[in-house]
């Protein structure tokens, strides 16, 4: 059995919080050996601390012989202490009548403090993925809050927009999705998005030989964009288990590899199809040995590029907006 490493989750009493939770502690991210401490962070009001402390009693309850440790704090410094994971969940959410700067300054002052005791306090080699939205913006201020750690350590999730364009892609052809490959979604986790399925492969065929254009263009595309909010519509909540396997999947691929797959995730960007360097955006990556690398030499026909262009000023504007209430 492997020495236990630790696990930082934020919001655990959320709704993502719990259906994360318990596959961490079971194995499904770091693998069937791997022992973990789980250390959660949560606000201080008694709603949610009540919640956390029936969050804790299940955990405890399913007796996972991989949680070897199980603690709370709202301390920021304690929880990140040595940590070597880091499920950056909890977030504030859009208020009634709160303007989009407004849901950008809250998130950036969470973002900025949970980034400067990660700087402060979490092992060097520090795993990071930020999934409270906006979460590019948010992967971006906390990685700019921690300037004595790599910023190869931060990262944001489009894990769950790559899961629902295979998902798509599956449905529409009849195959499996584990039958479909090298489907890429850039940029901002926002409508913005682009999925691309310009180098995927369904069943060792082109996927363009055989989805119509029309269909990628007008169902595929707008579908992916706009599943959150269809989810939220057709759930009166918004997606937590999708979500939380999601986070699972991109924190599982980025520690254990992923076997030559590709897998989107939010990095800052090392200039990697002319976008600019710094910037935490989605691109499609392939993991080994604990790293990921971004895939190169894809080509964009001019759609492409539109799309491209479009979620990026959407990013530049959203790090444009923080920088001027953050001094970073
Ligand atoms: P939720 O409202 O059910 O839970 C959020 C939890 O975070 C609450 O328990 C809250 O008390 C806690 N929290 C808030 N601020 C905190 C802080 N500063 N420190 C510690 N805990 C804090 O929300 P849910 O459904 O779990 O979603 C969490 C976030 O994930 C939201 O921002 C949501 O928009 C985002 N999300 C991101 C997705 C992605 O693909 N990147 C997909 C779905 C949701």
């Amino acid at each position: 059995m492997k020495t236990p490493v630790r696990v930082t989750v934020t919001g655990p009493a959320g709704q993502i919080g719990y259906s994360t939770l318990f596959r961490i502690a079971s194995g499904a991210m770091l693998g069937p050996d791997q022992p973990v401490e789980l250390r959660l962070l949560e606000r201080t009001n008694s709603t949610s601390q009540s919640a956390l402390k029936g969050v804790m009693m299940e955990l405890e309850d399913c007796a996972f012989p991989l949680l070897h440790g199980l603690m709370s704090t709202t301390d920021q410094k304690e929880a990140f202490r040595d940590t070597d994971y880091a499920l950056l969940i909890g977030a504030r959410p859009r208020g009634p009548g709160m303007e989009r700067a407004d849901l950008l300054e809250a998130n950036a002052q969470i973002f900025n403090t949970q980034g400067r005791a990660l700087d402060e306090v979490a092992k060097r080699s520090v795993k990071v993925i930020v999934v409270g939205n906006p979460c590019n913006t948010n992967a971006w201020i906390a990685m700019k809050s921690a300037p004595s750690l790599s910023p190869k350590c931060f990262s944001a999730m489009l894990r769950l927009d790559q899961n629902r364009a295979r998902a798509q892609v599956a449905k529409k052809t009849g195959a499996p999705v584990s039958h479909i490959h090298q489907v890429a979604v850039w940029g901002n986790h926002s409508p913005t998005m682009f999925p691309d399925l310009s180098a995927a492969t369904v069943d060792g065929r082109k996927a363009t030989d055989i989805l119509d254009a029309a269909w990628i263009r007008d169902e595929f595309i707008p579908t992916v964009a706009k599943r959150g909010s269809e989810i939220i519509k057709a759930r009166g909540a918004s997606s937590a288990a999708s979500a939380g396997a999601a986070a699972i999947d991109h924190m599982r691929d980025w520690a254990l590899g992923s076997a030559g797959e590709w897998v989107t995730m939010g990095v800052p960007s090392d200039g990697s199809y002319g976008i600019p360097e710094g910037l935490v955006f989605g691109f499609p990556c392939v993991c080994r040995n604990g790293d990921y690398d971004i895939v190169q030499g894809l080509g964009f026909d001019d759609e492409a590029k539109a799309r491209i262009a479009k979620t990026l000023a959407e990013l530049e504007s959203e790090r444009d907006a923080v920088k001027a209430f953050l001094k970073l």
